[in-house]
């Protein structure tokens, strides 16, 4: 008893020829994607917003909160770490001087709704919910004015939600 061509397609799980080759190819693009996606982010530091604690918004704007007296602080030599408020429609500080060089962790989150942040020319853009405290890292190794902003829509005052992180020489002001 011979089979025919019919049987032994319904054999390997009736897949045809063709379509079986094509599952290949999808397959072979989709482990390019994931390795083109690894390589790009391990390659630029693509880093993902850390939800780095859950606060309280009802009373993180009270002691112990470090968000009760936000701002910079140093942690040791040509590093700083700088808590950021963020409320309708302000952030606060709204300024923030730090000497070129220095590596800067942000910790923001939001007393009201939700607001974005973003630090041009880096890589910190971070959603900022009530609730949560979002954490990114960035290095300057450029002198200059650096803008942030809210980047979600959060009501009339939206569009003066930003500030400005200043990036100056050392010893001396720009
Ligand atoms: Cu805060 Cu838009």
């Amino acid at each position: 008893m011979t089979g025919t061509r019919e049987d032994e397609r319904h054999e390997s799980l009736g897949i045809d020829p063709y379509e079986k080759n094509w599952l290949r190819v999808s397959a072979a693009l989709l482990a390019v994607f994931a390795i083109a996606v690894v390589a790009a982010g391990v390659g630029f530091g693509f880093q993902v917003p850390g939800a780095d604690g859950r606060v309280d918004p009802r009373t993180v704007t009270q002691p112990p909160s470090p968000f009760a007296n936000p701002g910079l602080r140093q942690i040791a030599p040509g590093e700083y770490e700088v808590y950021i408020l963020a409320q309708m429609w302000a952030f606060t500080p709204r300024d923030l001087t730090i000497p070129v060089g220095s590596k800067v962790t942000f910790y923001v989150t939001s007393a009201d709704t939700q607001h974005g942040f973003k630090l041009q020319d880096t890589n910190v853009n971070m959603m900022i919910v009530p609730g949560h405290v979002s954490k990114l890292s960035a290095t300057f190794e450029r002198a200059g004015e650096y803008p942030y902003i809210c980047t979600e829509y959060c009501g009339a005052g939206h569009g003066q939600m930003f500030g400005t992180l200043q990036v100056v020489e050392q010893g001396g002001s720009q």
